[in-house]
């Protein structure tokens, strides 16, 4: 029995069969679990290597390498905040340190309402316009503490 819906298992069972390779198919097969269930959970780790005739291990090995994939809950709204060399040199740790004030998350990392959480990530390869920041899929760049706080007004308003 899948830890996945009935569309979900389906695409996995597509994708684990479209390369030569089936761990090829990790990545894509993490990302697809993860926005379902909305981080990687144990069970759903465990049925990924299964398929792809992996151990745990690697899956997870594979899973710590990406800033993008997660093994624990977050808020719906996932801000991650790179502090890594380019962005470090044009404010990162102030813009870091100003998200986290203005959500309410200095000492913790999801907002109690669940909608927000913060994690500072390495470069996310969006260096020419540090400092950058990400929101779930969406990129935000060249920004200062006024239009970080844009940023986030327009998130709260989505909630
Ligand atoms: S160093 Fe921040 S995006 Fe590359």
């Amino acid at each position: 029995m899948s830890v996945f819906s009935p569309t979900l298992d389906a695409k996995l069972t597509r994708l684990a069969e479209a390369y030569p390779q089936r761990r090829s198919a990790l990545v894509p097969m993490l990302l697809y679990a993860q926005d379902e269930l909305g981080w990687l959970t144990p069970e759903a780790i465990r049925e990924i290597a299964e398929r792809l005739g992996e151990t745990e291990l690697a899956v997870r090995e594979t899973i710590s390498y990406y800033s993008m994939l997660r093994t624990h809950p977050v808020g719906r709204y996932h801000v991650q905040v790179c502090t890594n060399i380019s962005c470090l040199l044009r404010g990162g740790e102030e813009l870091l340190q100003h998200c986290r004030k203005r959500l309410g998350l200095e000492q913790r990392d999801v907002t109690p309402d669940g909608v927000f959480s913060i994690e500072e990530v390495e470069c996310i390869g969006a260096c020419s316009w540090a400092p950058a920041l990400q929101v779930n899929y969406d990129f935000h760049q060249n920004l200062d503490p006024a239009r970080a706080d844009q940023v986030l007004a327009e998130y709260r308003q989505k909630a």
